[in-house]
This record gives structure tokens, C-alpha cells and sequence, in this order.
């Protein structure tokens, strides 16, 4: 089958005022199918929403990207004209994030936020424009659209407010959404019926989904695949069932151990839990020549701090970037 989205060899880095280069993603490479969902994995910091930013070309100004392709929907989108890209962005691609009440407009009814997405894409009638809108509205809110339409966001729950987000990420019949840690601001039972609505809409749609989270089991009943990312670096990627459930890259294994069954819980019982894993990410911005958990890993060996382990293929889907496996 023919990739939606590829990734090559994609690098990113933020510069500080002084000049100061921060690496936060390097190398990274990875597909998507039409109609997959890819779960991207990794713990605080490791570069998730970076990625999310930089496959959108919405990364603030002081970052750069450095080196690499993407192609999506027969177009390089690293090297593509503005207009290009805003034709794809929030059109081809839907995009939803953490903070659903910082991405809406608080004095603005959530219908005309919805239309309004509709009439940035798409020449159509005010009438038109309508009809979508409460069409949209009801995949989402099957049984009170109009009431939502004529609310303010702070009229509605977190998870509703998500749920907006959603109506518009997919208003223009995109074919890939990319969602941040949607459901991160979430309750656990919000988390689980937005994930379940993510399900149904990319069943009734065809999307592609790439679903960005700090959390596996999240990914558990609803990613293809996962892939870990780990200090800006693809450090495992394969079929969900084989990641999750029989992780091979020492970071895999120590992330999966160190979670609880069960979904999110509040930001401030998720530091701690991180830290199950002992140690801390290295700061890219000071160089490195080996792997970079290699300070963390309870399996080291001597190779390890001396080069980069490459990606090893464990099987034709599977491939782990550990000196464990493979030469
Ligand atoms: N706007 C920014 N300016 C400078 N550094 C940033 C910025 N955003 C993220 N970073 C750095 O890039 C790295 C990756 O961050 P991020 O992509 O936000 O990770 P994640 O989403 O996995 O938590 C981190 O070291 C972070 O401090
Ligand atoms: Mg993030």
C-alpha cells in the first residue's frame, strides 16, 4: 500500500537567543497508511509535540528545521509554498491538541467556530456553511448539536470543548488527523469517550490518525502501530501488540513497566510516576556519541556510549535501535 504520510531523516532543533543549538528531534523516520493510526509514544519532553508541529510546519520561530522530507499526499510538505501548505493544514490535515479551551475563542459561538473553519477552506453559501456546521456538530454531539452551536466554550465541559476541536479538525474531510495528548486535560471516563470517538470517526471516515501520547495503555485498543521516541531519536517501532506487549528496546520495556494499567491521571501524579525510570533524559544540547538512554539502561555494554546503535530489524514490521539485537 501506498504511504499517506513519510517521514525521512527528519531533524529539528530550537536555537536560543544566544545561539545556542538544542536538537529535539534527529533523524526521525517513519510512515503512515491511509486509514492507520500511529501511536507516538514517549515521556515528557522527548519531542512528541515537536513532531506534531514540524509535520504541519506550525513550529514557533525559534525552531528549525534542519534537515529531511516529508512527503504527504504527493507533496514534500518541507518544501512546499505557503499556500501549499495552508491548503493542507487543518484542510488535508486535522489537528487537535492538549488544551482545548486555549485553541478556541472564548467570546465566539462554538457554531460560527466551526463554520468558520469550514469558509477558510471551502467556497460555499452562508446556508451551506450551515447545514455543515450542524452536520459536523452532530458526529460529534449526537444528541444536542443546535444547543452546542449556540454556546460559548465556557459553557461547555473539557471534554466537550475536545470535542469541538474534533468537529473541526475533520470539517474539511481531512485524511490524516494528528491529535497531541488529546485527552491528557481529561477525567479518565472523558479520556475514554473521546478515544472511543476517535474510533468511530476514523472507521466512518477512513482517517489516518496519528495519536501523540505519554501514555501506552492509551494506545492499547486503538493504535496499528506505535512508535517510541525517545530524546528526539526513533528508538522502537512496530505493530502495537508487539511494542506494548512484548517491548524489546530496554526504554520500551522500563516505560511499560513502570505504568499502571489504566488511563491518565492528574499532571501531578504523572511526574512522579515518570520517574519509576530511574535517571533523566540527556540534554541534547551538550554532543553525544552513543545511545542515548545508555546513562538509564540496566542492559548496557561497553559499545553503548561509544556510537549510536543503529535500527535493527526484528522482524519485516518491527525494528529496535539497541546493540542488544542484530551485527
Ligand atoms: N518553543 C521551544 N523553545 C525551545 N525549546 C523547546 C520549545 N519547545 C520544546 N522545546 C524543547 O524541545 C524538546 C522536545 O520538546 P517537546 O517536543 O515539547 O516534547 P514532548 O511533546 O514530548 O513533551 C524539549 O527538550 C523541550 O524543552
Ligand atoms: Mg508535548
Amino acid at each position: 500500500m501506498i504511504s499517506l504520510l513519510q517521514v525521512q531523516d527528519l531533524h529539528v532543533a530550537y536555537i536560543s537567543g544566544a545561539g545556542k543549538v538544542s536538537p529535539a528531534l534527529e533523524g526521525v523516520s517513519f510512515d503512515v497508511l491511509p486509514g492507520e493510526t500511529l501511536g507516538v509514544l514517549g515521556e515528557s519532553g522527548s519531542g512528541k509535540s515537536t513532531l506534531a508541529l514540524a509535520l504541519v510546519r506550525l513550529l514557533p520561530g525559534n525552531a528549525e528545521i534542519q534537515k529531511g522530507a516529508i512527503q504527504f499526499e504527493g507533496q514534500d510538505l518541507l518544501r512546499a509554498r505557503p499556500r501549499a501548505l495552508e491548503r493542507v493544514r487543518g484542510a488535508r490535515i486535522g489537528l487537535v491538541f492538549q488544551e482545548p479551551s486555549l485553541a478556541l475563542h472564548p467570546t465566539i459561538r462554538i457554531g460560527k467556530q466551526v463554520s468558520d473553519v469550514l469558509a477558510a477552506h471551502e467556497a460555499a453559501s452562508r446556508a451551506a456553511r450551515h447545514q455543515k456546521t450542524l452536520q459536523l456538530l452532530r458526529e460529534v454531539f449526537p444528541a444536542d448539536a443546535s444547543r452546542i452551536a449556540d454556546s460559548y466554550p465556557h459553557q461547555l465541559s473539557g471534554g466537550q470543548q475536545q470535542r469541538v476541536l474534533i468537529a473541526q479538525a475533520i470539517a474539511c474531510g481531512p485524511s490524516l488527523i494528528i491529535a497531541d495528548e488529546p485527552t491528557a486535560s481529561l477525567d479518565p471516563t472523558t479520556q475514554q469517550e473521546i478515544l472511543e470517538l476517535f474510533r468511530m470517526l476514523r472507521e466512518k471516515f477512513n482517517l489516518s490518525l496519528i495519536l501523540i501520547t505519554h501514555n501506552p495503555p492509551l494506545l492499547a485498543g486503538l493504535a496499528d502501530r506505535v512508535l517510541v521516541l525517545y530524546a528526539g531519536k526513533v528508538v522502537e517501532i512496530g505493530p502495537t501488540e508487539q511494542v506494548l506487549g512484548s517491548p524489546q528496546h530496554p526504554y520500551t520495556h522500563a516505560l511499560m513497566q513502570s505504568v499502571p494499567p489504566g488511563l491518565d491521571e492528574p499532571a501531578k501524579d504523572r511526574k512522579s510516576r515518570l520517574r519509576v525510570i530511574p535517571g533523566e533524559a540527556p540534554n541534547l544540547a551538550v554532543l553525544m556519541n552513543g545511545c542515548r538512554f545508555e546513562s538509564r539502561c540496566t542492559d548496557r555494554m561497553e559499545q553503548c556510549a561509544e556510537r549510536e546503535p543503529p535500527a535493527v530489524a526484528m522482524s519485516e514490521v518491527h525494528a529496535v535501535s539497541c546493540f542488544k539485537y542484530g551485527e
